[in-house]
C-alpha cells in the first residue's frame, strides 16, 4: 500500500464516520417527501422532448426563441448531460425504457472518444459513460472512457503544471475554474488501469488552482491566462461574469464541486478546506436571494429583473450534498443544499408539464455578457438537479451512491 492509498483509505473511514453520524432515521421530510412526484414531472418532461426530437440524431442543449428544442453534436461541451439524465431516470425507477434512451445517447458520443480540441472531454464522455459505466457496468464504456482520459492527458502543458483549457487565440494558456470538473476523469482512469501519470495531472493541476484561482474572501476567478514559458499569470479574465472581481455564480458553483470532489478523491486536506471557504462565501453572501437560487453573478446589484442561474444552484446542491458526508460542518451543508432543492422543485423553477421544451428546469443563465443564453432551461442544470435529488435521497435512506469516479 503506498502512501496515496494509505491517505485515501483514512479519509475514506473517517468519510464514512462523519456520514454515519449524519444518517437520520427515517421520518418525514418535505424534499424527500417531493422526490416521486419531482421525477415522475421529470420524466415526463423528457418523454415530452424525445417527441419532439424524435427524428433528430443530435443532443438537446436549452430551447430556441420559438420554444423548440435546440440540439448540438457531440463536440459541444453541453453533448454528455442528455445522456447523463437519462442515466438518472434509469437509477430512479430501473426500467428498461430508461436505460435503452440513455444508451441510444451516450452510443452517439462514441465518435468522441479520442476529444482533443479542448479540456471539455470530462463533462461529456464522464457525465455519459462514466453514468453509463456506473449503472450498467462493461467494457465497452470502460475502454470509452480510458481514452477520453488519454486525451484529456494531452492537454496538460508540463512547464506549467496545468491542463489548457482552451486554444483560443484571444489568450496564450488560458485555465478555467470550470477545468476542475474534468479532472474525475482522470483519477477514475488512473485507478482503474489507466495511465498514473494521469492522476498526477489532476492533482497538479488542482494544486496549481488552489494557488492562483482564489481571492482572499474565498470566491474564484472564471479565467486566468498564463505564459507557460515563465508560468507567470499574464491576465486574470471576468469572461462570463459581470466583471474581474466579481463571482460569477456557476464558476463558484463549479469550484465548489471540483475542489469537494477532488477532495474525496485524494484526501488532501487543502482541498477540503478550498471547498469548505467557496461554500461559506456562497452561502452567506448578502445578495444571494431568500430562495437561494442565485443571480448569475454574486456581484451584481440585486433586483427582479437581474436574472437567476438555477444551474448554479443545481450544481451548489449537488456539491454541497457531497460535501456533507466529508466535512464537520456536513449537517448545514445538508441542510442549505434541501432548502435550494425545495426552491428548485416548484414554480417558478419547476417547469410545468409539457411546456419549456420539455427540460425540466427554468431560469437558467448561460453567458450573460455575450448576450446568450439568458433565462433559459440549460441541459446541465437539469443534470445536476437530478444528481442532487439522487444524492439526497440517498444520504437520507443511508444508503451507498457512488458517483462514476469512485472505485466500488
Ligand atoms: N463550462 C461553461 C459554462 O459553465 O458555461
Amino acid at each position: 500500500m503506498n502512501p496515496t492509498t494509505s491517505a485515501s483509505t483514512l479519509w475514506k473511514i473517517t468519510a464514512f464516520a462523519a456520514s454515519a453520524i449524519l444518517a437520520l432515521p427515517a421520518h418525514s421530510d418535505e424534499l424527500l417527501d417531493r422526490i416521486p412526484e419531482v421525477f415522475e414531472r421529470a420524466a415526463g418532461q423528457y418523454d415530452h422532448m424525445l417527441s419532439m426530437v424524435e427524428s433528430d440524431t443530435k443532443i438537446p442543449r436549452t430551447i430556441k426563441e420559438d420554444g423548440s428544442v435546440l440540439t448540438v453534436g457531440p463536440k459541444d461541451w453541453t453533448s454528455g448531460f442528455f445522456p447523463g439524465s437519462l442515466w438518472f431516470l434509469h437509477e430512479y425507477d430501473g426500467s428498461e425504457k430508461w436505460k435503452d434512451k440513455a444508451l441510444d445517447y451516450t452510443r452517439r458520443l462514441e465518435v468522441i472518444r479520442h476529444f482533443k480540441d479542448n479540456h471539455d472531454g470530462g463533462f461529456m464522455l464522464g457525465c455519459s459513460y462514466g453514468n453509463a459505466l456506473r449503472l450498467a457496468p462493461s467494457d465497452e464504456f470502460r475502454e470509452v472512457l480510458q481514452d477520453a482520459a488519454t486525451a484529456l492527458g494531452t492537454r496538460y502543458v508540463p512547464s506549467l503544471g496545468m491542463i489548457r483549457s482552451w486554444d483560443n487565440p484571444l489568450f496564450i494558456c488560458p485555465v478555467i475554474i470550470d477545468n476542475m470538473m474534468n479532472l474525475e476523469l482522470l483519477t477514475w482512469a488512473a485507478k482503474n488501469g489507466g495511465d498514473q501519470k494521469l492522476q498526477e495531472i489532476a492533482v497538479s493541476h488542482a494544486d496549481k488552482t488552489l494557488a492562483n484561482h482564489f481571492r482572499p474572501d474565498g470566491s474564484a476567478y472564471h479565467v486566468v491566462d498564463y505564459d507557460p514559458e515563465t508560468g507567470w499569470i499574464r491576465a486574470i479574465y471576468g469572461w462570463q461574469g459581470a466583471d474581474v472581481q466579481t463571482p460569477w455564480a456557476r464558476g463558484q458553483a463549479w469550484a465548489l464541486y471540483g475542489f469537494t470532489m477532488m477532495f474525496r478523491e485524494t484526501g488532501k486536506q487543502e482541498y477540503l478546506k478550498c471547498a469548505e471557504n467557496v461554500a461559506q462565501f456562497l452561502m452567506n453572501h448578502p445578495n444571494l436571494p431568500e430562495d437561494l437560487v442565485p443571480y448569475w453573478d454574486f456581484g451584481v446589484e440585486p433586483g427582479a429583473d437581474v436574472p437567476r442561474d438555477a444551474s448554479a444552484a443545481a450544481i451548489m446542491a449537488s456539491a454541497l450534498l457531497e460535501l456533507s458526508t466529508l466535512s464537520d460542518e456536513g449537517a448545514a451543508y445538508r441542510d442549505f443544499a434541501a432548502k435550494q432543492l425545495l426552491s428548485l422543485s416548484k414554480a417558478p423553477y419547476l417547469a410545468e408539464p409539457k411546456t419549456n421544451g420539455g427540460f425540466i428546469l427554468t431560469q437558467s443563465t448561460g453567458h450573460l455578457p455575450k448576450g446568450s443564453e439568458i433565462d433559459v432551461p440549460l441541459v446541465y442544470a437539469d443534470y445536476y438537479y437530478l444528481e442532487a435529488l439522487l444524492r439526497y435521497r440517498a444520504l437520507l435512506n443511508n444508503e451507498t451512491r457512488l458517483s462514476f469516479g469512485e472505485v466500488k
